[in-house]
C-alpha cells in the first residue's frame, strides 16, 4: 500500500512511457508556480461549480479558498477544478435534463485527474444530487460541502424568501390582488443574498439529505451562505478530506441501504421536496440500492413531520439553522434511525447523537410528541392511472381534497397548458381535476411544471387549490394538492396518455391510490393509437432520450445505474 501512487503520480497520461508522463506532468505542474515539496504531497481535488448563470453559487470562490486553506493546513495540495454548473432558473428546457450530464462530468473528472480525495461544492437543486451520483460511481473518497441557503429579504414588514413567496405573490398577482407595480418591487426583494432558495425546497432538502447520508460534516447543511460559519465549515471540510485520504472511506461505505433509509426519514420529517425522492433514488441506484415505494410509504407512515418551514409551515432555512439544524432533528428522530451508519469521518451516527445537544427552538424543530403532523410529508400512490407509482406531498396539500373524485380537464403538453389555462372559455370549474400529459422525463426532461396554475377565472373567483396530476415534477418550494411523477409517463404509453376531457378520476390519500375511472378495455383501446415522440437525432439530447429511466428509477441513464467503479 505504501508504494501505491498518490498525488500527481496517480493515473498518468498514456504516452506509452510512464516515466516520461510523470516527468512531463511535473514539469507542467511547475508552470503553475507550485514548489516541488507541495507537488510531492497527496492531492485533494475540489469540484467547484461557479457560473455566471448560477446565482446560488455566487460565493463559490470564497468557499474554494476556505477549503484550500483546510487542505493545505492538513498537509495536502488542493487542486480546484471546474465541472458543469446548473443554475435552476437559467436552463432550458429544464435543469433536470442536465443533472445526469453534470453527474457524468463529475464522475469522469474525478477519475481522470490525479487526486486522492475530492471535495464536492454544490448547492443549487440539481448540483448536489449530480455530485453525489458522480462521486458514488467514481469510488473516490469524497465529501460534500453545500453553498448554504440565502437569507431572507423584507417587503412591507413581511419576510420574503425564494421561492415559496415568489409563488405566493405571483398567485396574488394572477388573482388581481397585487398590482404590476408591487410585483416589480417584490421581484427585487425575494432573492437578496448569495445562496440557495431560503425555504425547504429541493436544494435545502438535498443539503440535509447529504448530511443525513453521512456525506457532509455534521451540522453543516443549514448554515446560511453568508454566515462566517459557512467558511469555517469549508475549512473543516478541506481538513476532513485530507483525513479521508488516510481512512480511504469511499461513498460506498457511507451510502448504504441503512443510511438511505435514514435519509428518507429525514426527508419525511422535513416534509422536504418531492424532487429529493428522484434524486435520492438516483444516488442510491448508482450503488445498486433501490427504494421501493412500498418501503417509502412505510417510512412515511411511521415518521412525523417535525420541521416547521415553508412551503409547508412558516420558517426559513436561517431559522432551521438557528433552531439547532440537523443535529437537533436527528436527535428527535433517533429512535427511528439506523445508528450504526458511518459518516465521512468514519464516526457512527450513534456516536454523533450521543454528544449533548445545545438549545433547540421548538417553534421550528418540534419534539416528536408535538409534531407538525404525525405522518410523513410525502406519500407514494398507485392505481390504474399510475401503475408504477406517483408522488403526493400531503403536508403541502389541502386535506379536504385528499379524498376527491372529479372530472378531468386535460392539457396534452406544456404548450397546450400555457395556451389555454387562462382562456376565459376553458371548460373548467371548482371540483375538476387538471391533468397535464407529456411532461415526464422522456417527453420533456421532467420540468417543474406539475404545479399547474389555477385557471385565471377560478383564481380570480377566489379558488386557492385544486387537484392537479402530471408526469412532471414540482419545485420543492411549491405547494398544493398535486400528484406528480406519474409513471409510466404519457410519452412512453402510460395510462396518463389515455385520459380524455370529461373522464372521472379518483384520488384517495387514505388508500394511497390514483385511479382513472374508465374501463380497462377502453383504456387499452385508446392507447392502441399511441405513438411515442421521436428521439432527437444528435448530441446529448439524443443520449438523454434513448437512455433516461422513469421517475421510480431516479431518471438516471440506464447504463449508469448500479454501475459503480467502486463496486
Ligand atoms: Fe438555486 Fe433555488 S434557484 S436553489
Amino acid at each position: 500500500m505504501a508504494n501505491e501512487p498518490h498525488g500527481l503520480d496517480r493515473g498518468l497520461t498514456n504516452y506509452g512511457d510512464f516515466d516520461f508522463a510523470r516527468f512531463l506532468r511535473r514539469s507542467f505542474a511547475r508552470s503553475m508556480g507550485i514548489s516541488t515539496g507541495l507537488l510531492n504531497k497527496p492531492i485533494v481535488g475540489i469540484a467547484m461549480t461557479p457560473s455566471g448563470f448560477n446565482n446560488c453559487h455566487r460565493y463559490m470562490p470564497d468557499l474554494v479558498e476556505a477549503v484550500s486553506r483546510g487542505v493545505l493546513a492538513s498537509g495536502a495540495l488542493p487542486r480546484p477544478f471546474p465541472t458543469v454548473s446548473l443554475g435552476e432558473v437559467f436552463l432550458n428546457p429544464t435543469s433536470m435534463m442536465y443533472r445526469n450530464l453534470m453527474a457524468m462530468d463529475t464522475e469522469e473528472m474525478i477519475g481522470a485527474q490525479p487526486m486522492d480525495a475530492v471535495v464536492l461544492i454544490g448547492g443549487c437543486d440539481k448540483t448536489v444530487p449530480a455530485q453525489l451520483m458522480g462521486a458514488a460511481s467514481a469510488g473516490m473518497p469524497a465529501i460534500q460541502l453545500v453553498t448554504g441557503p440565502m437569507s431572507t429579504g423584507r417587503h412591507k414588514g413581511q419576510r420574503l424568501g425564494a421561492c415559496t413567496d415568489c409563488r405566493g405573490f405571483w398567485a396574488k398577482y394572477r388573482a388581481g390582488s397585487v398590482d404590476a407595480e408591487e410585483i416589480a418591487t417584490v421581484e427585487g426583494r425575494l432573492s437578496v443574498t448569495a445562496g440557495t432558495c431560503a425555504v425547504m425546497g429541493t436544494a435545502s432538502t438535498m443539503a440535509c439529505i447529504a448530511e443525513a447520508l453521512g456525506m457532509s460534516l455534521p451540522g453543516t447543511a443549514a448554515i446560511p451562505a453568508v454566515h462566517s460559519d459557512r467558511l469555517v465549515a469549508a475549512e473543516h471540510t478541506g481538513m476532513a478530506a485530507v483525513r479521508l485520504i488516510q481512512s480511504k472511506i469511499t461513498p460506498r461505505q457511507i451510502i448504504t441501504e441503512k443510511s438511505v433509509e435514514n435519509a428518507i426519514r429525514v426527508l419525511m420529517a422535513l416534509s422536504g421536496s418531492t424532487n429529493a425522492i428522484v434524486h435520492l433514488t438516483a444516488i442510491a441506484g448508482r450503488l445498486g440500492i433501490s427504494i421501493p415505494y412500498k418501503r417509502f410509504n412505510q417510512i412515511s407512515d411511521e415518521t412525523p413531520v417535525l420541521v416547521d418551514l415553508k412551503p409547508v409551515g412558516e420558517g426559513y432555512m436561517e431559522d432551521f439553522h438557528a433552531a439547532g439544524g440537523m443535529g437537533a432533528l436527528l436527535r428527535e428522530l433517533r429512535p427511528l434511525l439506523h445508528l450504526d451508519t458511518i459518516d465521512v469521518e468514519g464516526r457512527t451516527l450513534r456516536e454523533r447523537l450521543d454528544e449533548p445537544v445545545g438549545w433547540v427552538d421548538r417553534k421550528v424543530i418540534r419534539s416528536s410528541d408535538n409534531p407538525v403532523s404525525p405522518l410523513g410529508g410525502l406519500v407514494a400512490l398507485n392505481g390504474s392511472l399510475a401503475p408504477d407509482g406517483a408522488i403526493f406531498k400531503r403536508a403541502a396539500a389541502t386535506p379536504s381534497l385528499f379524498e376527491s373524485e372529479g372530472r378531468a380537464v386535460v392539457f396534452t403538453g406544456l404548450e397546450d397548458l400555457s395556451e389555454r389555462i387562462d382562456d376565459p372559455n376553458l371548460d373548467v370549474k371548482e371540483g375538476d381535476i387538471l391533468v397535464l400529459q407529456n411532461a415526464g422525463p422522456y417527453a420533456a426532461g421532467m420540468p417543474e411544471a406539475g404545479y399547474l396554475p389555477i385557471p385565471k377565472k377560478l383564481a380570480q373567483a377566489g379558488l386557492k387549490d385544486m387537484v392537479r396530476i402530471s408526469d412532471a415534477r414540482m419545485s420543492g418550494t411549491a405547494f398544493g394538492s398535486i400528484v406528480l411523477h406519474v409513471a409510466p409517463e404519457a410519452a412512453v404509453g402510460g395510462p396518463l396518455a389515455a385520459v380524455r376531457n370529461g373522464d372521472r378520476i379518483r384520488l384517495s390519500i387514505k388508500e394511497k391510490r390514483i385511479d382513472l375511472l374508465v374501463e380497462p378495455g377502453e383504456i387499452a383501446q385508446r392507447l392502441k393509437t399511441f405513438k411515442p415522440p421521436p428521439a432527437p437525432e444528435r448530441g446529448y439530447k439524443s443520449l438523454y432520450r434513448r437512455t433516461v429511466t422513469q421517475a421510480p428509477q431516479g431518471c438516471d441513464f440506464d447504463f449508469l445505474v448500479g454501475n459503480s467503479a467502486s463496486a
